[in-house]
């Protein structure tokens, strides 16, 4: 087995730092050492401390090498959707949205697709995605199918959908439960991949389509659940009037099951505080899609609220509501978003956000997300001098804080170096 060290500065989160001045909850390393065999970090200290014998040597001096990036929430087949000019999200979705998915019906699309989908993630510095397939388990399969060629970490699914879409892009209670139920076969716990389950929301599935989604779940509780909430009242309210029973929207996917510990929920924007107990009841993940709330118009997110109530939660592109594939850009657009709210995110919990409180979101802290000796070789490599802006910005940078905060503010996939998907690199790979 070849070995490899990794020579640059390093840093890891250890735990999600409390205070802008915790620097006691991550690993910094000025001079590091990253040992990687078998796609694993086996050693990760100070460059001089670790035994380089048989190891080939790959200095990335001067730049910052991280753990990968986590993106919890985003649309595979919404690569040529980003920047459709619409009013909001349901004109959005009718009509950009589900006419571009309909072509995801062709398995050769599919799977040239898929390749230009995780070359754009590589480049951008992210290493695991949970991402919505269309509602062809072609799709789902195509991505499966190269993510696994690449060796990466990727949780998907097929959206189930059978009412109020395009005939084209629906499926049947029964079709949807005999698909995913074939895809979870095939593909969860493959290598580095999972399942999610994935009705898309609740105006596109029928009560029919909601029990075959909690059939799933209940048979397969390690599969992850994602699907939308409250993002935008045109969509609560329809919600609401298509299932007249529920006390609210959060309500609807209480009764058919979908809350639960690995239940991640996009965008979790206008809940009431009974829905905000009930979903911290679940120990369910809201999603913060900053980019995508504010292109679509959607409304703030409040993080602090949401924390308060004892919820953990997570962030994401949603690519292609969503405007920008690199979690740096996300991190920009988020920060505005909570200044707005007068709430402040300081670097150093934004980087723990987008590697180990991701992982964590997914419960897979153990495994990525750190470059904790026995996790997985997924990797960043960070220049915060990528452009002329940010290399000016750079010369009057005091220390890590303000390093880290010009990559989180003015940061993009011109910051990413290169890429490594346990341990093999990525960014070369071309476009197509
Ligand atoms: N709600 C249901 N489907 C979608 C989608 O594809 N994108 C966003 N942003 N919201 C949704
Ligand atoms: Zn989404």
């Amino acid at each position: 087995m070849t070995k490899e060290i990794i020579r640059a500065r390093l840093l890891s989160f250890e735990r999600e730092p409390q205070t802008p001045d915790d620097t006691a909850s991550f690993r910094y390393i000025e001079d590091g050492g990253l040992l990687i065999e078998g796609g694993l970090i086996r050693a990760f200290d100070a460059f001089d401390r670790i035994d380089a014998t048989g190891a080939r040597i790959i200095d990335h001096r001067p730049h910052l090498v991280m753990p990968g990036f986590i993106d919890t929430h985003l649309h595979f087949p919404q690569t040529q959707v980003i920047a459709s000019w619409a009013a909001e999200l349901l004109d959005w979705l009718n009509d950009y949205t589900f006419p571009e998915e309909t072509r995801y019906s062709d398995p050769a699309l599919c799977a040239t697709m898929a390749r230009a989908f995780l070359d754009m993630l590589s480049a951008h510095g992210t290493t695991t995605a949970v991402a919505y397939s269309s509602v062809h388990a072609t799709s789902a399969e195509a991505l499966f199918a190269e993510a696994h060629r690449r060796d990466m970490r990727l949780i998907t699914g097929k959206v189930m959908m059978d009412r109020n879409a395009p005939d084209a892009l629906c499926d049947t209670a029964q079709s949807s439960y005999d698909d995913s139920k074939a895809l979870i076969t095939r593909w969860h716990g493959r290598g580095r991949l999972s399942y999610a389950i994935t009705p898309r929301f609740a105006i596109t599935s029928t009560p029919a389509q909601m029990e075959a989604a909690q059939a799933l779940a209940a048979e397969h509780p390690d599969c992850y659940i994602q699907t939308h909430l409250s993002e935008n009242h045109a969509e609560i309210a329809l919600s609401c009037q298509l299932y007249p029973d529920a006390v609210d929207y959060t309500d609807i996917y209480a009764r058919y099951g979908m809350l639960r510990e690995n239940s991640l929920l996009g965008h979790a924007i206008h809940l009431s505080d009974r829905e905000i107990g009930a979903l911290a009841e679940a120990g369910a993940k809201p999603v913060f899609c900053p980019t995508s709330n504010l292109y679509l118009g959607s409304g703030l997110f409040d993080d602090a609220k949401l924390r308060a109530a004892g919820l953990t939660n997570a962030i994401a592109s949603d690519i292609g509501g969503g405007t920008s594939y690199s979690m740096l850009q996300t991190l920009s657009e988020g920060y505005k978003v909570l200044q707005l709210q007068r709430q402040r995110l300081h670097p150093y919990r934004a980087f723990h956000w987008i590697t180990r409180g991701n992982a964590a979101v997914l419960g897979l802290q153990d495994r990525i997300g750190t470059l904790e000796v026995g996790t997985e070789a997924d990797l960043v490599v960070l220049d915060a001098r990528a452009t002329p802006a940010m290399a000016l910005r750079m010369e009057r940078a005091r220390n890590l804080m303000d390093e880290l905060f010009t990559l989180q503010i003015m940061g993009d996939d011109r910051a990413v170096v290169q890429t490594y998907l346990a341990g093999m690199p990525q960014k070369a790979v071309a476009f197509r």
